[in-house]
């Protein structure tokens, strides 16, 4: 059984949906050990304890972003996580983290990276004017939205969109998108080399 950690810090949809996935089989084999916040009010936080999941919260507040991570990783680690996934994880992680969990860490954008890296990337692209934007699921390395991409939608940006209609068609790809990247990587059947991932 592979024990997944969720790291989040808001609404939590991509955690629900990871949560719904395992529950429906679409990943099999595997089970969330814990829910981590460093936000006590997390919505997020409130569906992980409604649905009896061990959710922690571990406030960042007023620490050294190693410091927070040291109690983070330990968390993970006393739980067996294998897999840990950000799920709108609000904070960069040191580098000490990443090199904790080699090719272990995933996170969703909601763009095709890499274009438009960073906070609010779908209304950096519906401003920027595109015509196609989507989601990327990659491995975290040690800079912002950047590692080996795992899994990417793309989404035609309509005439009739604003940001926010655009965020909500982004949004269900990303729910699609995560599920897959988690049991593609679990399943243990790809290669990476340099920045290029591939199905095996
Ligand atoms: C998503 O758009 C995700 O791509 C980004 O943060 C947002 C989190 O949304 N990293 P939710 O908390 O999963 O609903």
């Amino acid at each position: 059984m592979h024990s997944l950690g969720i790291l989040l810090s808001g609404r939590g949809s991509n955690f629900v949906a990871i949560a719904d996935s395992i529950d429906a089989g679409r990943i099999p084999d595997a089970r969330i050990s814990v829910v981590i916040s460093n936000k006590a009010e997390s919505p997020g936080m409130a569906t992980a304890r409604a649905r009896g999941l061990n959710a922690l919260v571990i406030p960042s507040k007023g620490k050294a972003r190693e410091e927070h991570d040291r109690e983070v990783v330990a968390a993970l680690k006393q739980n067996g996580v294998e897999l840990v996934c950000l799920a709108g994880y609000m904070r960069l992680l040191s580098p000490w983290f990443v090199q904790q969990f080699p090719h272990r860490i995933l996170n969703i954008h909601p763009s095709l990276l890499p274009a438009f890296p960073g906070l609010e990337a779908q209304e950096q692209a519906f401003a920027y004017g595109v015509k196609v934007s989507g989601c990327t699921v990659h491995f975290v390395d040690e800079e912002l939205d950047h590692g080996a991409i795992i899994v990417q939608k793309a989404v035609p940006v309509l005439d009739s969109d604003d940001e926010h209609t655009l965020a909500a068609r982004i949004l269900e790809q990303e729910h699609i998108a995560y599920t897959e990247a988690i049991t593609t990587v679990l399943s243990g059947k790809f290669q990476v080399n340099g920045r290029r991932f591939r199905n095996i």
